[in-house]
């Protein structure tokens, strides 16, 4: 007989009712569920301010705004049903492990000590592939295995709400039920179409497929939330039924459900799969060359029609799980041989996220990559929101940037827009990229100038592609001779960071613009003008030059690059020196990377490097961009402070660039 001391036994009882979820590589502050485009992108919040931790079970999904896209999964185990996802009533699994990669989210669940549950969220990024990235659908695939050597009764459930078709919940939600080469698809969407708009960022127009393999044991129902998974529990089928009473998507909430029955589960794992997507024939409306024209979705070039599309995609998983294996391997030991683990778990996390900023639209012949300002204000292809995202589509596939310049070169080189600086975005909500005629949009000029001229030259040197500069050499000088005016003292303007307010002669900015104006110079002499690559380059010195004076404390203990000439107590993170690097420009002095690299160290706060002085926060993009140019031990500083605090903020939204270096908030 083996006796258990009371204290011992009350803990292991303990700790057995708390059971916690290990989180590798991080708990981030929202999961990503289904993240592939500003209209498919549903997570699960995690951190304390109002997420519960990082389990599946026990809340509800959420659109990026945070509104429920309603998603639910049951399990039925011996009779028993217990919830994988979601909130819909029945006892939670137990969530033993979290793992992410760049395109995946893993689950590991314990269901009554009986089976075990993996479940992989994977959002595909092909990024050579456009005919598989053009696709905005998502897959989640579960494995059942039995844990404790006994073979189970078991059937799996999972729905998905009408929450997902609309930002407005009295807005009526139409349905139909179908199968298309061995899929088995329910179809949700707007019974009356609203092209182009959104509310509360969700799109309103599309249709929505949410499908699984059509298997033998396969029961489904479009019904009211209660019955479908009330019937489930009960009874483990579904009445393959479907209620026609169409209606708002909160009226008795109809769900679209279906039941596997995976019958007796042993050791060998039972695999069910299922993808959610949307189809828009028309993705945006853009203000080109030839006038104001709806572009079609990319993937139209592809399917004839959406099922092709769909049936396709769902066929699709073992090649596209492989496919984003290969860049999940490829980015992790790009990452850890670059900078460690902390830039791997920084790096993954992002990924899906920038690129589930976006969507491929057009033809083969002209496609565009069109993306959106998410949780500011929705711009379209907003330059200096490409600009802190660039490095990734450079490294994946530098034609993506190209797409993301061409449609903004297109608008300003047809006449299209009256300023003489570069235009700040391409429309002020997605998905309207229909420019600004009247020259009305956010001014922002020197630091879209400087992006521009920049992110033109670092596309072409990767791609080699000198007949771009060529194409476009009109508009990079007509930008460089606004940097010329503007980059030695500039005006009183705000930079990309506009919630800090508008300052005069700011020390960063001036440097963006003479990296820039350096950069018109290699863009000259690449494109055989020599002499205007001579005259760009003493400029550009010149500045650099004076700038050294103007934009350094050097009396200061250490010496520092200060927000903006002359204040010698302020200092700011100098994120646009990384332009210099990425340009192999050779232009600033290495005293001034050195003399940053020891700064920074000496202002850290528990979370990173305030973005300035104004105030303790800062923004995640620039802490990398300044950390990629710094000294190994203060690279190793910012990337462990960040990756730090994506294990510790309490925000429970998707991985921010905004965020207090003190409180995490
Ligand atoms: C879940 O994944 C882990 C790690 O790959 C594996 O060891 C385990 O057998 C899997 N379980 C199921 C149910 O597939
Ligand atoms: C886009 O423009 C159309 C008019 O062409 C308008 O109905 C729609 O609301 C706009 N969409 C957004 C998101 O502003
Ligand atoms: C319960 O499930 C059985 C099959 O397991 C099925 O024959 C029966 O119709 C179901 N009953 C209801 C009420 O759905
Ligand atoms: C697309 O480009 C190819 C090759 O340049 C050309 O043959 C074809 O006619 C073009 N198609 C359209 C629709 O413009
Ligand atoms: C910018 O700095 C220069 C040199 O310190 C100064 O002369 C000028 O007044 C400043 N401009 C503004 C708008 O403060
Ligand atoms: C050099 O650039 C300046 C400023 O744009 C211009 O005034 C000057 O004419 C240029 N000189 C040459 C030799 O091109
Ligand atoms: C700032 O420091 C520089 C040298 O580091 C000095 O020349 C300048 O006078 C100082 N400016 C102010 C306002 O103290």
């Amino acid at each position: 007989m083996k006796l258990c001391h009371l204290f011992l036994c009350a803990l292991s009882q303990l700790a057995l009712v708390a059971a916690q979820s290990t989180f590798t590589p991080a708990r981030p502050p929202a999961i990503p569920l289904a993240v592939k485009s500003p209209y498919l992108s549903t997570w699960i919040n995690a951190g304390s301010d109002g997420g519960n931790g990082g389990y599946l079970a026990g809340e509800w999904p959420v659109f990026w705004s945070n509104q429920i896209t309603g998603w639910a999964g049951l399990i039925r185990v011996d009779g028993t049903t217990y919830t994988w996802m979601g909130s819909p009533g029945p006892q939670a699994v137990t969530q033993t492990a979290f793992q992410y990669t760049s395109t995946k989210s893993i689950f590991t669940m314990d269901v009554g000590g009986k089976v075990e549950m993996n479940i992989t969220f994977l959002s595909p990024i092909t990024p050579n592939d456009f005919k598989r990235q053009s696709l905005v659908f998502s897959y989640l695939h579960v494995d059942v295995t039995s844990a404790d050597g006994k073979a189970h009764d078991v059937q799996l459930y999972a729905d998905i709400t009408a929450e997902w078709i609309s930002g407005d919940r009295s807005n009526i939600a139409q349905w139909d039920y179908g199968q298309a080469g061995g899929v088995a698809y329910h179809r949700v969407y707007r019974q009356t179409q609203q092209l182009f708009s959104e509310v509360n960022d969700q799109s309103e127009y599309g249709y929505w497929y949410w499908s699984t393999d059509q298997v033998n044991g396969l029961t489904y129902q479009a019904g009211p939330s209660t019955d479908a998974r009330n019937t489930f529990e009960s009874n483990g089928t579904l009445p393959n039924s479907k209620d026609t009473n169409y209606r708002a998507i909160s009226d008795n909430w109809p769900v679209f459900a279906f039941a596997v029955d995976l019958g007796s589960v042993n050791e060998s794992p039972s695999s069910t799969l299922f993808s959610i997507g949307l189809t828009q024939d028309e993705a945006v409306q853009f203000a080109g060359s030839d006038g104001y024209d709806p572009v079609p979705s990319l993937w139209k070039s592809y399917f004839e029609t959406d099922l092709a599309a769909v049936e396709f995609f769902h066929k699709d998983y073992s090649t596209s799980s492989q496919l984003s294996t290969n860049l999940d391997n490829q980015i992790a030991q790009d990452a850890i041989a670059a900078a460690g683990q902390d830039y791997l778990t920084v790096a993954s996390l992002s990924v899906r996220q920038a690129f589930g900023a976006t969507q491929l639209c057009g033809t083969p012949n002209a496609t565009y990559l069109f993306l959106k300002e998410i949780s500011s204000d929705g711009n379209v292809n907003t330059v200096d929101v490409i600009f802190p995202a660039h490095p990734v589509f450079l490294y994946t596939n530098p034609i993506l940037l190209k797409l993301l310049l061409d449609p903004l070169y297109e608008n300003q080189e047809s006449g299209k827009y009256p300023n003489t600086y570069s235009m700040h975005d391409l429309g002020a909500h997605y998905p309207n990229a229909t420019g600004y005629p009247a020259g009305n949009d956010e001014e922002m000029p020197l630091e879209e100038c400087g992006d521009m001229v920049i992110m033109t030259l670092a596309y072409a040197l990767r791609s080699k592609d000198t007949a771009y500069l060529s194409q476009h050499y009109a508009k990079l000088e007509q930008w460089t001779s606004y940097l010329i005016d503007d980059s030695l003292y500039p005006a009183n303007q705000i930079s990309t960071d506009d919630f800090a307010g508008a300052l005069a002669n700011q020390t960063n900015l001036a440097l963006k613009g003479m990296i820039a104006i350096k950069a018109m110079s290699v863009i000259s002499s690449l494109t055989g003008n020599e002499g205007d690559s001579k005259n760009y380059s003493s400029t550009a010195e010149e500045y650099i030059t004076q700038w050294q004076t103007l934009g350094v404390a050097h009396d200061a203990n250490p010496p520092h690059s200060t927000l903006s000439y002359g204040s010698n107590s302020s200092h700011g993170l100098l994120y646009n020196l990384y332009a210099d690097k990425e340009l192999d420009l050779n232009f600033v002095p290495s005293w001034v990377y050195d003399m940053q690299s020891k700064f920074y160290p000496t202002v850290e706060n528990k979370y990173g490097v305030p973005l300035d002085t104004r105030h303790t926060y800062t923004k995640a993009d620039w802490e990398v961009f300044t950390a990629s140019i710094a000294s190994k031990s203060t690279q190793q500083m910012f990337l462990k402070d960040l990756a730090t605090w994506i294990n510790e903020t309490p925000t429970n939204r998707p991985l921010t660039d905004l965020y207090d270096t003190e409180t995490g908030k």
